[in-house]
């Protein structure tokens, strides 16, 4: 590799709702004018992505009359045929619509729990005649700023109802997609359930079809609660789950920035895409952020490039730190292949009796230094490229 030119075998997808960010805050209105799904689609595929993803109203407004709505959906797939970029995930939003504003699957009101599983259904019928691999489940409004408005044991059987009724919709349609669930803490709402990559696999296994359920991680929501996001994404791999993945970046202690891939975080951000790369994680590398406020359509596309520019910059210093024999010797130093190794094995019974029976030097154990400080300058001159 000598451009970093993104092709389509390098998998990059982005959300319609990220490009076509029109750069509206809580402050502030739109700097930038809002682009068609369409346009966005042929420029994506100008731009050598592999993927898009969407939100059922990215395509299909709220609102949209039945005749628009096919008409909409019809100029979409034409686009993606002319440009060859396919829809590698769909979403449904529950969060943007004030009737939402208590919660979608898990709102104090029935009938507004039931809406939204009907339009979740109407969205995934969207996404299996879009041929949508991954449908993704991120509960912005699921939570609450008042405790006792929402008892949480409830509100998480609530949940679980939603995805299981929907799991089994897609199993009664036939159709192949799997999900995948998108913790965040918090943003929009005060606290949001399912907060954590780590809550998130522990609720996919009491769901009533848990194999066809993972995660949709993304950076910058780990990062908001301070979480280290390589771990989180290492727990995924390690569990099977990791179907989907959200790449940006954020800075700690900060509203939710949706920064492009890299900004604030560039060992993190090589850590990650190491992780990803030497991983046998198959799904598409999708960016859900967008181009800074103060930027117009050419700033777009210089966020477009650049989250995948850096992407691959990073894969391409990920192979050569394994290729790096220093690499391999700091890594011996800091025990970093033993770590691979079993400690005991399975249990037996002469297992048991020959560890009771070792001895340990524990003075020398405890003197021996991990070599650790070494390990990490070197990665940081690694990337210094020196
Ligand atoms: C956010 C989320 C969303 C979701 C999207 C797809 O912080 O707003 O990351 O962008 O990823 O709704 O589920
Ligand atoms: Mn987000
Ligand atoms: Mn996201």
């Amino acid at each position: 590799m000598t451009n970093y030119e993104p092709r389509p075998e390098h998998r990059f997808s982005f959300g319609l709702w990220t490009v076509g960010n029109v750069g509206r805050d809580p402050f502030g209105e739109a700097t930038r004018a809002a682009v068609d799904p369409w346009e966005t689609v042929r420029r994506l595929g100008e731009l050598g992505v592999y993927g898009v993803s969407l939100h059922d109203n990215d395509l299909v407004p709220f609102d949209c009359s039945p005749e628009e709505a096919s008409r909409r959906v019809s100029r979409f797939r034409s686009a993606l045929e002319e440009s060859g970029v396919r829809v590698t995930m769909a979403t449904t939003n529950l969060f943007t619509h004030p009737i939402f504003k208590d919660g979608a699957f898990t709102s104090n009101d029935s009938r507004v729990r039931r809406f939204a599983i009907q339009k979740s259904m109407r969205s995934i019928d969207l996404a299996a005649e879009l041929d949508a691999p991954v449908y993704v489940f991120w509960g912005g409004r699921e939570g609450s700023e008042v405790g006792a408005a929402k008892p949480a044991r409830d509100a998480l059987d609530r949940y679980k109802e939603a995805i299981d009724f929907l799991s089994d919709y897609v199993l009664d349609q036939g159709y192949g997609m799997r999900f995948a669930i998108e913790p965040k803490p918090n943003e929009p709402r005060g606290d949001i359930f399912l907060a954590t990559v780590g809550h998130a696999l522990a609720f996919i296994e009491r769901l009533e079809h848990p194999e066809m359920v993972g995660v949709n991680p993304e950076v910058a929501h780990e990062t908001i609660a301070g979480l280290n996001f390589c771990h989180a994404v290492a727990q995924a791999l390690w569990a099977g789950k990791l179907f989907h993945i959200d790449l940006n970046s954020q800075r700690i202690g900060r509203f939710d920035q949706d920064l492009r891939f890299g900004q604030e975080d560039l060992k993190e951000a090589f850590l990650l895409v190491r992780l990803l790369e030497e991983s046998d994680y198959q799904g598409v590398r999708h960016f859900d952020a967008h181009a800074l406020r103060v930027e117009n359509a050419a700033g777009v596309e210089d966020f477009a490039r650049g989250c995948m520019r850096t992407y691959l910059i990073l894969a391409e210093k990920a192979r050569s730190f394994a290729s790096d024999p220093r690499a391999a010797e700091a890594l011996a130093a800091a025990g970093v292949p033993d770590l691979g190794r079993p400690t005991v094995g399975a249990y037996s019974a002469e297992a048991a009796r020959a560890l009771s029976e070792e001895e340990f030097d524990v003075d020398a154990l405890t003197a021996r230094g991990y070599a650790n400080e070494r390990l990490d300058q070197l990665v940081v001159e690694h990337l210094l490229g020196v």
